[in-house]
């Protein structure tokens, strides 16, 4: 059905669009740095600069193009640097701005670019505007962020919920008014009505590019165009004409690579932020196949069991719905997000196997891909069962919060070891060592104990890693130009345990197959899948044929690269 609505949208844009403007992201691989966690050199127990610097090597063995790094800026870390308090400065424990252009000359050295994470949608409380702002309702800068009187009888303004829990409105007893902030009460939401306020943003954001950055992902900027009165918080009416406005104001001139985390994006808000002729961004970072799987009243803190054919569903909906126009992100997971490994694979029966099936299956999906902090070695979730282990501000409050409503305090741990953001937090494991290599004392959260077998060194020096694997893959995207362009479409879509889809570019055609499961499967394959060709990757040993019955093994995936005629 989807194919099918897909084919008539085909059929209209197809008249009215010119072929897609090449762009140098589309072959790209991009490497989500979580500083806090990644190399600790100066051995304080936090990652900085220097430990990502030191770590250069690494990555450009590994074949990526970009580096996104989570905010590095000042910042009182109440949600470890997404609380920023000075846009034009380093967080002392990661280092200093002469750290920092060091990092981006000695990537560039390398042909990496550095992303930075743009956090406009809020500061911290402790930015000098905010500081300014909360002085008196007279200030000049009370009109950066959002005021309002309070409710009937000294309540909130109305009801809008923080993303943490509990009201998005704090009191501030000098003037008796309430602030907005969406997330925690120490990240209060900017006024992007102001115009002076999108002035800053801009002025700042093009100091950064001055100093040579690639590009910026950026936080929540599905929030910006908020009418918080109305209690609007995603998709307000002037969000476009603010990033249209960005665009002329910073980037829109340079050649790079912008995307947007917006997790209200829907395929049609996708195609306005990174349609063709939008001025807008080069892509967004979209979360549908992550909360396809959350609970109706829980959330994440009680995930559904997997579901692959909903899965399945959810991809191949953004693959159609972006084939012609925008441009899709790809990725598993993130810094707010489980260990993709432990979400959709099997990381105690077959982590090398799952964890190459899930890589083969997104990075050969059309868009860029992403990859996480360790996700290339098959890191798996924190597995902490003490609320005295987590760090997150998120999975802290939402215990509080979560228990007073009664969800059972081990329900609570337990989803929180599925789901919680410190599972992707815990250091990067890069050998055998203390810490796992990662610093020489004990760190700001605790390393997963099982360093001791997954851990870079390792990786890298066996050929049938996970590490070589992905290796591959970033490379394939680089050789083959169907992995880019080539025109995406799933088959067998209610199949429960494997995933099949093509991509076809002129008289190429790629043939993915994937086992989601621990099962021997015997899969029949329609008639046009039947081929003969080179087996481009492949976790078993290479399959250069298909034919009407094939029979895959546990989290078996493999790519036939073949001609249609
Ligand atoms: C985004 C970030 C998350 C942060 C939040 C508030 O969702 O990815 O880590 O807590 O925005 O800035
Ligand atoms: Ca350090």
């Amino acid at each position: 059905m989807v194919s099918g609505i897909h084919d008539q949208l085909t059929e209209v844009i197809l008249q009215a669009l010119p072929p897609l403007e090449r762009k140098w992201w589309h072959t790209a691989t991009i490497y989500q740095v979580y500083p806090r966690s990644f190399c600790d050199l100066n051995g304080d127990g936090i990652g900085d600069i220097p430990g990502i610097t030191s770590k250069l090597d690494y990555l450009k063995a590994l074949g990526i193009d970009v580096i996104w790094l989570s905010p590095i800026y000042k910042s009182p870390m109440d949600d470890n640097g997404y609380d920023i308090s000075d846009y034009r400065d380093i967080a002392p424990e990661f280092g200093t701005l002469a750290d920092f252009d060091r990092l981006v000359a000695e990537a560039r050295l390398r042909g990496i670019g550095i992303l930075l994470d743009l956090v406009v949608n809020h500061t911290s409380d402790e930015h000098p505007w905010f500081q300014e702002s909360r002085k008196g309702k007279d200030n000049p800068f009370r009109d950066f962020y959002i005021w309002r009187e309070p409710g009937a009888g000294s309540a909130p303004p109305n009801g809008l919920k923080s993303a943490f829990g509990g009201p998005a409105w704090t009191l501030d007893e000098p003037s008796g008014e309430y602030y907005l902030h969406l997330f925690s009460r120490r990240q209060p939401d900017l006024n992007w009505e102001n115009p002076i306020v999108r002035r800053e943003i801009y002025d700042m954001m093009n100091w950064w590019m001055e100093r040579g950055i690639a590009g910026f992902r950026m936080d929540v900027i599905d929030y910006i165009g908020k009418q918080p009165d109305s209690s609007l918080v995603t998709d307000g009416p002037h969000l476009h004409d603010y990033l249209q406005e960005m665009h002329r104001e910073t980037f829109g001139s340079r050649n790079i690579l912008t995307v947007g985390e917006a997790w209200s994006a829907t395929p049609g808000s996708a195609l306005l932020y990174s349609g063709r002729d939008r001025h807008e961004l080069s892509m967004v970072f979209q979360f549908e196949h992550v909360t396809q799987a959350w609970d109706e009243t829980w959330g994440k803190w009680r995930p559904k069991p997997f579901d692959l054919v909903g899965l399945k569903s959810v991809l191949s909906k953004w693959q159609y719905a972006l084939a012609d126009d925008g441009w899709n992100s790809l990725f598993w997971g993130n810094h707010d997000l489980p260990r993709a490994l432990s979400r959709y694979g099997d990381a105690t029966g077959y982590p090398v196997e799952s964890a190459k099936m899930l890589a083969t299956v997104l990075h050969l999906l059309k868009g860029t891909p992403f990859i996480y902090q360790g996700e290339e070695i098959g890191m798996t979730n924190a597995a902490f069962t003490a609320i005295d282990q987590y760090r997150d501000i998120e999975t802290l409050n939402m215990h509080r919060l979560h228990i007073e409503a009664g969800l059972s305090p081990e329900d609570f741990i337990k989803g929180a070891n599925e789901n919680g953001r410190d599972n992707a937090r815990t250091p990067m494991q890069w050998n055998t060592l203390a810490y796992g290599g990662f610093s020489t004392v004990p760190p700001w959260i605790e390393v997963n104990p099982n360093y001791s077998t997954i851990n870079a060194e390792a990786e890298v020096a066996d050929e049938r890693s996970i590490w070589n694997h992905y290796r591959r893959l970033i490379a394939l995207r680089k050789s083959h130009e169907v992995i880019v362009y080539g025109e995406f479409q799933s088959w067998l879509d209610q199949h429960p345990d494997v995933f099949v889809y093509t991509r076809t570019l002129d008289r190429e055609r790629l043939v993915v197959v994937a086992n989601f499961s621990s099962r021997d499967v015997a899969l029949h394959l329609p008639g046009e899948l039947h081929c003969v060709g080179e087996c481009l990757i492949s976790n078993y040993e290479p399959v250069t044929s298909l034919g009407e019955s094939i029979s895959i093994r546990p989290y078996e995936a493999f790519a036939v690269l073949t001609r249609v005629e």
